[in-house]
């Protein structure tokens, strides 16, 4: 079983509610959790895996209570093998930018040398109504590369 660290970047609320409706499959499964709205890189070294969890705000940018832990990242060592994930939630509408944020961190833990176990998942706010269960789908696959 694995000590999951979940980083939320969320401005009103929705990725928030995602973080925590993943935490509490993951913690069914039998793994450690710890929600971090105020996530700090330094927490990772205290975690075996990293799922971070992103709404999009402005010009796809990540939330400012992310904002932090994004700045750390561009500074921090490498994080050689750390297995991680990126659930990432956007509206399309925004073209250019859709979930730019969660392709920001994806991108800054791939130079990290952290290891992806499945692609991000992207949820779409004009695609569903139900963004806690299009994460929690996404979540079987990535789970059960954790596992295995
Ligand atoms: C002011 C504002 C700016 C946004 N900018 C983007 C964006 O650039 N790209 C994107 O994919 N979604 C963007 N969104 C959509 C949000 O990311 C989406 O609605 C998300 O589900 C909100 O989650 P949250 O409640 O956790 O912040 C924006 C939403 C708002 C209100």
């Amino acid at each position: 079983m694995a000590r999951i660290y979940i980083p939320v970047g969320s401005v009103t609320g929705t990725a928030l509610a995602v973080a925590q409706a993943v935490s509490q499959q993951l913690e069914t499964e039998g793994h450690q959790t710890r929600v971090d709205e105020n996530a700090a890189v330094e927490q990772l070294q205290d975690w075996d895996v990293v799922l971070v969890c992103t709404s999009t705000t402005g010009r796809g940018d990540v939330p400012g209570n992310l904002l932090p832990f994004y700045q750390q990242l561009q500074q921090a060592e490498a994080l050689t093998g750390k297995p991680f994930g990126v659930i990432s939630l956007g509206d399309s509408s925004y073209d250019f930018t859709f979930c730019g944020a969660g392709e920001r961190i994806e991108q800054q833990l791939l130079a990290l040398q952290a290891v992806q176990l499945v692609p991000r998942v992207t949820i779409d706010a004009t695609e569903t109504a139900t963004p806690d269960d299009d994460a929690l789908f996404w979540l079987k696959e990535w789970s059960a590369r954790l596992s295995g």
